[in-house]
């Protein structure tokens, strides 16, 4: 089937158009093979907004990235190894690749490359449905389908292309999780026993490889689907050890993230390492270098599960709730509670909503002015007062609690 770039370019943003309409005309001008491939074709096929544009030359992308900078004010990265630029601009990218073949020499190690064709190109791709080109050309242009990923995209599905797809890159795993997910895809049957057959290799991958996936996949918008995915596919097990991700904790996160779609990643972490003893859910945290403010929660999570029995069982008064949360983030408060007796919900509740925000009357110059040695006794002291003005405004504010 024959396809006018143009309807391509009308999606793209008016900056996109101008640079890949001068990308049409150099490539032409010098005999040079460019085309546009993987995820740019397959979203702008499925009718799905496109994202960062992926451009394959047959030939030196990055020679022909240097004619382009010298050209348009854009910011270049080059990356010599692979053979690839990354042109970047305010709302956007795009990548110029060098058409390359891949081989791994042992299963979850980098692949090593050489310049290739696009043929070789597009079979070193994870799967079918990211395994198609358009050449950037000034006239209609042919799809490039070699793996019939066109009709598994028709069909919704996802297929790699060959037996060993996963053991050799055990992050596709991952990929095609996010793509079943996003995509509302299914896993075609071979493909669903090899990844199944593939699993154990996740342990052989490094963590920082696994993040990149794993990052893409937890900050997703179809984060919660893809969680569900990787419990019944036996991924989460295998990548920690334990845990998973029931209905129950679907609903949960549903709920906080109705609220804090800003802090989806904290949020789902949180719930997934809650699943797993403190000291797994610390090392998960740490090997996948997670950032500091989630680490802290991490590692302050046990703390609280600790205050449970006072909480429920107890009647604090402002002052005390107070002294006994303020150490916690909010955040950490909020997704803990979210699982919590309804009593215990309610006081977290008033102490982020009218405790926390109170700033305390005295303050350290306060004693100072006062003639208060400095030392270790302020800290008691100011804690003391707090707990007095807090009683205080409970006192005189009885409805809200
Ligand atoms: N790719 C691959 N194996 C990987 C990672 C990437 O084969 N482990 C290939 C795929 O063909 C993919 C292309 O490299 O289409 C570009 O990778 P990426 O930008 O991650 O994929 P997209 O399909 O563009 O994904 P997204 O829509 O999430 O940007």
């Amino acid at each position: 089937m024959l396809y006018d770039l143009n309807s391509f370019l009308r999606q793209a943003s008016p900056v996109l158009q101008q640079r890949l309409q001068w990308l049409i005309q150099t490539a032409n001008t010098h005999n040079c093979a460019c085309y546009l491939v993987g995820g740019c074709v397959r979203d702008w096929l499925l009718e799905r907004p496109v994202g960062d544009i992926d451009v394959v030359v047959e030939g030196d992308a990055i020679a022909l990235a240097k004619v382009w900078a010298a050209v348009w004010p854009d910011q270049l990265h080059t990356h010599p190894p692979f053979g690839t630029a990354t042109l970047s601009w305010q709302d956007s990218s795009l990548d110029l690749i060098s058409a390359r073949s891949e081989y791994y020499p042992q299963p979850a190690a980098l692949p090593v490359v050489s310049f290739a064709n696009l043929a070789a190109d597009l079979a070193r791709r994870d799967f079918t449905i990211n395994c198609l080109a358009l050449r950037l050309i000034n006239q209609p242009t042919e799809l490039i389908d070699p793996q019939h990923g066109y009709a598994d995209l028709q069909h919704g599905l996802i297929r790699v292309l060959h037996d060993l797809s996963f053991i050799n890159d055990p992050t596709r795993i991952l990929r095609a999780i996010r793509f079943a997910a996003r995509l509302n895809f299914e896993l075609e049957p071979q493909t669903a026993i090899l990844l199944q057959h593939a699993l154990p290799w996740l342990d052989q991958t490094t963590p920082a490889r696994l993040w990149n996936e794993l990052g893409l996949l937890l900050t997703e918008p179809s984060a919660l689907v893809a969680l569900s995915l990787a419990d019944s596919w036996g991924v989460l097990n295998q990548l920690f050890g334990s845990g998973g991700w029931s209905a129950s904790l679907n609903q949960q996160a549903q709920t906080l993230l109705a609220n804090q779609s800003d802090q989806q990643l904290a949020i789902v972490w949180l719930l997934l390492m809650s699943q797993l003893a403190p000291s797994a859910a610390q090392t998960q945290t740490q090997r996948f270098s997670l950032p500091k403010p989630i680490r802290l929660m991490v590692e302050q999570w046990p703390q609280l599960v600790a205050f449970e029995a006072t909480l429920s069982q107890t009647t604090l008064s402002a002052g005390q709730l107070d002294r006994l949360l303020s150490p916690f983030e909010p955040l950490l408060l909020e997704v803990w509670a979210s699982n919590q007796a309804t009593s215990i919900q309610h006081q977290i509740k008033y102490y982020l909503q009218y405790l926390r925000p109170i700033a305390s009357i005295l303050t350290g110059r306060d004693l100072q002015a006062q003639g208060i040695p400095a030392g270790p006794n302020y800290k008691t002291l100011l804690a003391e007062a707090r707990e007095r003005q807090l009683d205080q405004f409970e006192q005189a504010n009885p409805n809200l609690c």
